[in-house]
């Protein structure tokens, strides 16, 4: 076995990424913001859970299909966004839809991608979500609907968590700015990955924003787009309002990406929303927030059971996604693991990661007794069991006096 066949868990598939990207482009994948504490936060979050297995239960048929806004998946997780991803492989866009569309998991795609939504419907017409960040022109952000409408994406997701740009020292450190400074040991450091550094030359540097180029002069450089992105985007002034103008032209399943705050959610739902990703973004924007994991039970309570409540941020194994769901997530996204998957090994590389995915899932699955989703539950955390059983034991000293 070598390469991507050998990989055994999304560690292994990160390793080869990093191996493959000079460090500039890995650290703009791997980088939380400042002093990284959230990236801590969210790890922590889902390695402090503990599952308590159930036992002689049928579990020899399971199954992890799941349902969301009426569809089917093969599996309870998809594709988070991660934009400029063709940065690092080629076509990872093209490879992370057509590895959704093969797995039938959703890919909801970046506003900031690299590839264009049209491009990637056509490899996953039924798999396509569309992730778009307000501008300020809203003109450029309704055209973006229209084009999702266009196009067949399924599922509408408006980022909110970006109101300004993050504080992302790695990559101001290593020179990865707008217009791109890279400082000499950067450049030294690149040699050392020579298969990026020939693709990165061959495609003409920086690959084009493939969404806005139609926005930008026929003719347009790479660079021209991403000048124009980043003109409009981050935008401080959009408001509830605008999810309110969006939610007009948008008939299908529009979702709030980003959402932390119980009260947000709840604004939300008024707002007319169908559901939303509890996420911060990677530990990407506000480095002090906590992990969507601690916020989830907070927001479940805020919307009430039907809800869809997707979440991402620190997905690495199935029993993270095991875990989300428990705690009450209808859905998971991954960001980091999947492209890690793309930038290792293009299509093989994505699809090695949702494989290594949808097998741990399976695995623990079977070892805590669950034979669906809807076995799942805050039954299975250590917390529950040890409270269950305190109230018991307290009841039967009741009884005993
Ligand atoms: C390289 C990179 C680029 C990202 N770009 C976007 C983006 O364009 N839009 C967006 O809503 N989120 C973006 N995100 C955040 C992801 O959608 C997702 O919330 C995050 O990666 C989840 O955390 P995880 O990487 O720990 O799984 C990006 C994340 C990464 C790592």
């Amino acid at each position: 076995m070598s390469g991507i066949d050998s990989a055994i868990n999304i560690d292994d598939l990160k390793r080869m990424a990093k191996r493959r990207l000079p460090k500039i482009m890995y650290d703009f994948i791997e980088g939380g913001v400042e002093d990284e504490v959230g990236l801590r936060t969210n790890a922590k979050a889902f390695s402090d859970l503990r599952l308590v297995p159930r036992y002689y239960i049928d579990t020899a048929k399971r199954e992890q299909k799941a349902t969301l806004f009426g569809r089917t998946y093969a599996s309870p997780f998809g594709i988070a966004p991660t934009g400029m991803a063709g940065a690092f492989r080629k076509d990872a866009e093209l490879f992370l839809a057509q590895a959704a569309n093969d797995a039938d998991i959703p890919y909801l795609m970046s506003g900031a991608a690299n590839a264009s939504m049209e491009q990637a419907a056509r490899l996953a017409p039924r798999n396509m979500w569309y992730q778009i960040y307000g501008a300020k022109e809203r003109r450029f952000q309704l055209d973006l609907v229209k084009r999702a409408i266009d196009s067949g994406m399924t599922v509408l997701a408006l980022t909110c968590d970006v109101p300004v740009s993050s504080n992302r020292e790695r990559n101001r450190r290593n020179g990865f700015v707008r217009p791109l400074r890279m400082t000499l040991p950067t450049i030294l450091e690149a040699m050392l990955h020579p298969a990026w550094v020939i693709n990165y030359y061959r495609q003409g540097g920086l690959p084009m924003l493939g969404n806005w180029q139609p926005y930008a002069a026929s003719g347009s450089s790479p660079d021209q787009v991403a000048d124009l992105f980043a003109s409009q985007t981050p935008d401080p002034s959009q408001t509830w309002r605008d999810v309110e103008a969006i939610r007009s032209i948008w008939n299908g399943p529009l979702i709030l990406k980003g959402i932390m705050h119980p009260e947000d959610a709840r604004i939300a739902i008024g707002q007319g929303v169908d559901g939303m990703i509890v996420s911060n973004h990677g530990a990407r924007q506000l480095d002090m927030m906590p992990s969507p994991l601690d916020m989830l039970p907070m927001i479940r309570n805020a919307v009430g059971p039907d809800v869809p409540l997707l979440l991402d941020s620190g997905v690495r194994r199935g029993s993270d996604i095991v875990s989300a769901l428990c705690l009450g997530a209808d859905f998971v996204l991954t960001g980091r693991a999947t492209l890690y998957g793309a930038t290792a090994g293009g299509l093989a590389g994505v699809k090695k990661a949702v494989s290594i995915l949808q097998r741990e899932i399976d695995l623990v699955m079977g070892q805590i007794g669950a034979l669906n989703l809807d076995a799942l539950g805050p039954h299975y955390f250590l917390e529950t069991v040890r409270a269950e059983e305190e109230r018991r034991n307290t009841g039967a000293m009741g009884g005993r006096r």
